[in-house]
């Protein structure tokens, strides 16, 4: 895979990556030192996180990575996204993660699944505009933090008493490499397909960060500060 990973040359889209690499790391730690401590939480919120973050990634991680790949133009910004895809279907990622959850008897039911219904449909409408740019960008938010949110997870599970670690284990290494190449992704995107100038490159970045929200406070877009 790493053969495929070229920067492009041009000095203006290097430093608009820095700028947008910067935004999106504040945004992932923001959101990361907003986590409340899992010491101080009763077993049954730690339970409702692992639920909700659940019932948001199991049926839709894979789905919006596809949406991704297929607003993209940039033949790179393709093949580094099916490789994704690829190891997602391959290695069964959806079916590690419900291990996981099982495990740790946080398993989502109706309600879980509707406390982030709201916020998790303002991400899939957004996804319907292929805007390959603003995708990729989100996408790069999303295997950011779940690349840090892992350890995080991974204590709730601890104190619900679950011992089950592979899903936690891979993406706490899998995904750095799935950043960065999403960066280089994005690069290539913004040389092939630029972004119209009136939209917000961080459009569903932001509407991503108060889905993550809703799952780790458990509080609708409409009752959001
Ligand atoms: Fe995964």
């Amino acid at each position: 895979m790493n053969k495929t990973l070229t920067m492009p040359q041009q000095m203006t889209d290097s430093a608009n990556i820095v700028g947008i690499k910067e935004t999106i790391n504040s945004m992932i730690d923001d959101l990361i030192v907003s986590l409340p401590n899992p010491v101080e939480l009763t077993s049954d919120e730690r339970r409702g996180i692992i639920a909700r973050y659940t019932a948001v990634l199991e049926g839709n991680f894979i789905y919006w990575m596809t949406a991704a790949y297929i607003s993209v133009q940039a033949e790179e910004a393709r093949m580094i996204i099916l490789e994704n895809l690829h190891e997602e279907v391959r290695d069964a990622h959806p079916a590690m993660l419900r291990r996981f959850t099982i495990a740790a008897n946080a398993f989502p039911t109706d309600v879980d699944a509707l406390a982030v219904d709201e916020s998790l449909t303002k991400v899939r409408l957004f996804l319907g505009g292929l805007s390959g740019v603003q995708s990729v960008v989100m996408m790069a938010l999303f295997e950011g933090f779940i690349l840090k949110f892992m350890e995080y997870l991974t204590d709730l599970a601890i104190a619900r008493g679950s011992v089950e670690r592979e899903y936690t284990d891979v993406h706490g290494v899998c995904d750095i490499e799935h950043t960065e190449g999403l960066f280089i992704a994005l690069a290539a995107e913004m040389e092939v397909n630029p972004i119209d100038s009136e939209k917000d490159l961080f459009e569903g970045a932001h509407l991503l960060c108060a889905l993550i929200k809703s799952i780790v406070f458990n509080r609708t877009l409409s009752s959001a500060v």
